[in-house]
């Protein structure tokens, strides 16, 4: 592409994203991004959406693990220029297209200004074939996480109920907060065993989001804590796929269909819609 092609597309995109990106991120670790990302993608999917997860974990690949993919050509050969785009993008696995990170490769836990835009310029080239595309962020607070948040139009925070885990969603929505001015954010709570402690947990991050950071955190769903996801993870099948009826896959089959704006299936699917839906959630 010439420069000025580029720049034409690139603005074009900025102005009118087909797509809607939604980044998952933590701060802690460990807490389940990526099976969130996989298996709401895959929910997605079967909703009748088009579907690319990006793994965005670059230095420590995990989603092509989860779905158990074979990677020739991952993220780091497309950075150095020995492979094009077409050989990155694994299609269909489970109806959802994967971009694969690679594994132990330091240098891509620390991308440059330059090195990032190249990799934007990836979603510059793929957004007109998906509605959403799907970021699994690292733990932590690094710049490759919040540079992804960054151009996000939903940020998940995903979280679960234990005081360091609460802690860091709290420092990871400040930083996104005061480095890129993010106001709106996604609120999900993971490993849960108590039900009826959910809307306790979340008001009180919600409280403190909105008076000390000018944050607004929208409750966008729970998980149940579920055996099957560990089943799932050890035989590198999505539990959305091998067990679809279990507590796991059924709460985050109702955040996809908020997502989606299909609550009962029927297709309406407006940007945005999910913010009314959630309202019922609780009861
Ligand atoms: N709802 C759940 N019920 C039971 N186990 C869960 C649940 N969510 C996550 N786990 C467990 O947590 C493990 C870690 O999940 P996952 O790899 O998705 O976390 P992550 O946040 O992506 O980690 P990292 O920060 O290292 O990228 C899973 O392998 C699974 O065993
Ligand atoms: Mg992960």
């Amino acid at each position: 592409m010439t420069d000025q092609a580029h720049s034409l597309r690139r603005k074009a995109w900025e102005q009118n994203r087909k797509a809607t990106y939604i980044s998952v991120s933590s701060g802690k670790g460990g807490v389940g991004k990526t099976n969130f990302a996989v298996n709401l993608a895959c929910l997605l999917s079967q909703l009748g959406k088009k579907v690319l997860v990006f793994d965005a974990d670059l230095g420590l690949a995990n989603v092509d693990i989860l779905m158990n993919i074979s990677v020739s050509a991952s993220i780091r050969k497309y950075m150095t220029g020995e492979v094009g785009l077409n050989e990155i993008v694994k299609k269909d696995n489970y109806g959802v297209d994967i971009i694969p990170a690679s594994s132990g490769f330091v240098e891509l836990s620390n991308l440059s200004d330059e090195e990032h835009e190249k990799l934007v310029d990836i979603f510059v080239l793929l957004d007109g074939q998906y509605d959403y595309i799907i970021f699994d962020t690292g733990a932590g607070i690094s710049e490759n996480v919040i540079r992804f948040t960054s151009i996000a139009d939903l940020v998940v925070v995903l979280t679960v109920p234990e005081p360091t885990a609460i802690t860091d969603a709290y420092a990871f929505m400040k930083v996104v907060h005061f480095q890129y001015g993010i106001e709106n954010i996604q609120f999900v709570l993971n490993r849960v065993d108590d039900v009826q402690g959910v809307k306790g947990i979340f008001e009180s991050m919600k409280n403190v989001a909105r008076k000390f950071l000018n944050v607004e955190l929208t409750f966008l769903g729970y998980l149940r804590e579920d055996k099957a996801l560990i089943k799932s993870v050890k035989s590198q099948k999505p539990a959305c796929i091998l067990s679809p009826n279990t507590p796991y896959v059924k709460d985050l089959l109702k955040i996809a269909r908020s997502i989606t704006g299909q609550p009962n299936g029927a297709d309406d699917s407006k940007k945005g819609n999910f913010y009314s839906l959630i309202k019922g959630v609780f009861k």
